[in-house]
């Protein structure tokens, strides 16, 4: 292992074009408000797929989009990386080798999926900044991509309207000393599997009966899900201003998953963060699970600047959690 300083050298996302405002939910019968969603979750609107558009769908537009900020060709793409839960396909093939066919890149590069749930982009990149440093990898493609909506219930309101699709794509590759990711941590704690999950694997398999029963759909405990993600962000931030010897002041932006609003007002207060340090797009997208990062880093990077201090924080079913920090190269 040298030691190769790993860093974004382009960044893009997608969104599908079909927009869901809190007002059409309403319209569409179900039994909630724009005031309550709003109030409870920060979100205003959510982007949801077509009915033949597929997770590696909105991966491959993400994916162009970070090769050309690079100003890379998919030819430059050494290995390809999808963090999802929401894959294209139940069992296999990979998203990641579906996205490898729609980029036409004919060279049998490794790619493969990587399965954290909404932490998916903070686990996903720590691989893909160690697969750098060997220095047998020196373009990777790192996707964050998912679409909850087909794996909701959208008659059950305490789930369905805080969920959107999305991907985002960045490019590592080596940049220059001391810029690009500075720390990693990541965490699980299975303990928690049951507060937030999807059946329909091994442990209940699909049947018709099963699927009848809308057992496969997301299922959650909210509060359970809200004490747990506040107490593993108030670790991670801990950790990491504690390992890294630096005082929030030095950090210009904390970017987390955007779960809701309300997670990232308690930790705006907790940490006492500045308004201005703590972004969100929740509002336009809801949670984008493992697209949510990069969604808020390319909504956003007009105003990085060379050199900013970036956390990135997040959290999700497991319990999965990660933290990096990262110096602003571009
Ligand atoms: N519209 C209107 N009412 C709703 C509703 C909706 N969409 N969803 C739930 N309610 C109702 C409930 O039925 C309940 O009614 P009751 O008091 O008559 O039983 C009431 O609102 C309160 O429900 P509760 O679940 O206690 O609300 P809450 O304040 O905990 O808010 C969440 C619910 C989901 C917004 C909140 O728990 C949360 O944000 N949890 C974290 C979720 C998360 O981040 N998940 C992703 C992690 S990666």
């Amino acid at each position: 292992m040298n030691n190769k300083s790993v860093g974004i050298l382009g960044i893009g996302k997608y969104v599908p074009e079909k927009k869901v405002t809190n007002d059409d939910l309403v319209s569409m019968g179900l039994d909630t408000s724009d005031e309550w969603i709003f109030e409870r979750t920060g979100i205003r609107s959510r982007y949801i797929v077509s009915e033949n558009e597929t997770t590696s769908d909105l991966a491959y537009k993400a994916a162009l989009k970070a090769v050309k900020d690079a100003s890379l060709t998919v030819d430059d793409i050494d290995m390809i990386i999808v963090a999802t839960t929401t894959p294209d396909y139940r069992l296999f093939p990979s998203t990641a080798a579906v996205v490898q066919n729609l980029l036409k890149i004919n060279r049998p590069i490794p790619a493969f999926d990587v399965a954290a749930a909404c932490s998916g982009f903070s686990y996903t990149l720590s691989i893909a900044e160690n697969y750098i440093k060997s220095g047998h990898y020196k373009n990777v493609l790192v996707l964050g991509a998912d679409v909850l909506s087909k794996n909701i219930d959208w008659t059950d309101r305490t789930t369905c309207v805080l969920f959107g699709d999305g991907a985002g794509a960045v490019i590592l590759g080596e940049v220059e000393p001391e810029y690009g990711i500075l720390y990693t941590k990541l965490y699980a704690d299975g303990s928690c599997a049951e507060i937030l999950k999807a059946d329909g694997g091994t442990k209940s398999p699909l049947t018709e009966g099963f699927v009848r029963d809308k057992s496969h759909f997301i299922k959650m405990n909210g509060r359970l899900v809200f004490k747990e993600a506040v107490k593993v962000i108030d670790m991670s931030i801990k950790d990491l201003l504690d390992d890294c010897c630096l005082n929030l002041s030095d950090i210009s932006y904390y970017v987390a998953h955007q779960a809701n609003m309300r997670i990232l007002d308690y930790v705006r207060q907790k940490q006492a963060f500045k308004t201005n340090q703590v972004l969100s797009n929740i509002d336009k997208y809801g949670n984008t699970s493992a697209a949510s990062i990069p969604l808020v880093l390319d909504d956003f990077n007009h105003q990085f600047k060379k050199g900013d201090y970036i956390i990135l924080n997040a959290f999700g079913a497991g319990f999965t959690w990660g933290v990096n920090l990262i110096r602003w190269s571009k």
